[in-house]
């Protein structure tokens, strides 16, 4: 696992999007996985401008979101389908037939989760899977004591995550209580993960996830025995991080990451192109 600590959320956020860039770029027909949230917004517009600007071509991506609430069909303005569409897939030219959500208005959500789990595998698998970290530690809706080995399926919401995502409801018992998610299992299989977390209220369990102990009732830290996973984050919410300067050193030295650094900052001190 990569530790990147940048200086800001608008550094956090440049370089994630550079590195989804550079995916897009170097395999056209990239299969990406994506997140919802306040974190990501940022993130999407960012990549819409490098479509609009720099021609970053997304015609032949094709997309899997994680997660979608039970209950609100895909033209519901809360769905995360229509946060997708007012966000990236309108303005990036993705259309439905490739920038898939599971439904979780669906008649038989048994079936619909079997059929999103098939649809990744025809794709031939997720090449870069996008998250961020919810406050309960989840992620996806993969909330405390969600199984490693888990795949698509429906879950309960846990209280944290409602009070987290309420205000986008008018308050948390207004919010569906339950949701479609990508499994952990699911996300593992992904080649590349990259975790976003911004500020300081993701401090605590962005430092239970990546230093604590790998267990269920912190379902990010299973994130720690992928084979490929980077975590960038801003100085916020890397303040519970304990072993920062070592997570420094490694940024520093290693060859993978040279060109993403500072080259006249001392080290530790984020990224900007050399
Ligand atoms: C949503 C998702 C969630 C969010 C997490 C953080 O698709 O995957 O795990 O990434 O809840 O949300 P924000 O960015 O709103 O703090």
């Amino acid at each position: 696992m990569d530790i990147i600590i940048l200086p800001s959320a608008d550094d956090a956020v440049a370089l994630t999007v550079r590195i989804i860039e550079e995916q897009v770029r170097r395999r056209p027909e990239s299969v990406l996985g994506l997140a919802t949230g306040a974190t990501m917004e940022d993130v999407y517009r960012s990549l819409v401008r490098a479509h609009l600007e720099d021609g970053l071509d997304f015609s032949q991506v094709t997309t899997f979101n994680l997660d979608e609430y039970v209950g609100l069909t895909h033209e519901d303005p809360r769905s995360y389908a229509a946060y997708m569409r007012r966000n990236l897939f309108d303005a990036a030219g993705i259309d439905e037939s490739r920038g898939r959500l599971p439904d979780g208005a669906a008649a038989d959500l048994t079936a619909e989760c079997r059929a999103f789990e098939e649809a990744i595998r025809a794709a031939g698998g997720i090449d870069l899977q996008l998250l961020g970290i919810g406050r309960s530690g989840h992620i996806g809706f993969n909330e405390p004591m969600a199984s490693p080995a888990s795949r698509t399926r429906r879950v309960v919401l846990a209280p944290e995550t409602l009070k987290q995502n309420g205000s986008y409801f008018g308050g948390a018992e207004h919010m569906p209580r339950l949701a479609l998610t990508m499994g952990i299992g699911t996300i593992m299989e992904s080649r590349r993960c990259l975790l976003l977390a911004t500020g300081k209220e993701k401090s605590a369990v962005l430092a239970e996830a990546v230093e604590g102990p790998v267990r269920a009732m912190i379902p990010a830290s299973a994130l720690q025995a992928h084979p490929a996973c980077t975590v960038i984050c801003d100085e916020p919410a890397a303040a519970g991080l304990r072993q920062r300067a070592y997570y420094d050193w490694l940024f520093q030295h290693d060859p993978a990451w040279a060109r993403f650094r500072l080259t006249t900052a001392p080290p530790g001190s984020g990224c900007r192109e050399g």
